[in-house]
């Protein structure tokens, strides 16, 4: 019987709990999932690295036996056919996401037509919840509770302290 194979591409910078509802969501109708790490040299204005995202992800889901977490560069549908996968996980928020991802899901089959797009929702609790926006309460110290596991939390805090005593270290002239 055919194996489907999926790939979840994103910056998940860092992972959120509506990227691990995805997930699991996910690992139930897919029978391999690959968590992909997009690797972006050039604008590499990221929070944590390749390697701490990576390490975040992977313990987040270790105790999914058919998921795997991953890394690539490049385009993602070159991605998809060296993994030999069939489809690309994307989550869908509201409404609001639904025309970059149409747009992306719609090129990315122009590049590679064998492969399929597949959206799914998280849990509604989630549903304003972005990278993004954790960073930013992040960033003020704000509560996080509920929206990142405990680790990212604690990696969070760790991160944003760091760049307070980086920038109070500066001698102000
Ligand atoms: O978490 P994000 O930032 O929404 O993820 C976007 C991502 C990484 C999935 C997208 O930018 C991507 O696929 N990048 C790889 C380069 C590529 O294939 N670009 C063409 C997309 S149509």
């Amino acid at each position: 019987m055919k194996q489907i194979v999926a790939i979840y591409p994103g910056s998940f910078d860092p992972v959120t709990n509506g990227h691990l509802d995805l997930i699991h969501r996910g690992c139930k109708l897919f029978d391999r999932l690959v968590v992909a790490i997009a690797r972006n040299p050039e604008k590499d204005a990221s929070l944590f690295t390749l390697e701490e995202r990576m390490a975040m992800l992977k313990a987040m889901t270790a105790d999914l036996d058919n998921v795997t977490v991953d890394a690539f560069e490049g385009l993602l549908m070159t991605y998809c056919i060296e993994k030999n996968a069939n489809a690309v996980l994307r989550g869908i928020r509201a409404v609001s996401d639904y025309e970059f991802e149409l747009q992306m899901a719609l090129m990315n089959r122009k590049i590679e037509p064998r492969v399929e797009t597949v959206f799914m929702m998280p849990a509604e609790k989630y549903s304003y919840l972005s990278s993004r926006i954790v960073r930013d309460i992040a960033s003020f110290g704000g509560p996080l509770s509920g929206l990142v596991p405990e680790l990212v939390e604690a990696n969070l805090r760790r991160r944003f302290a760091q760049k307070q005593a980086a920038t109070t270290d500066i001698p102000i002239k």
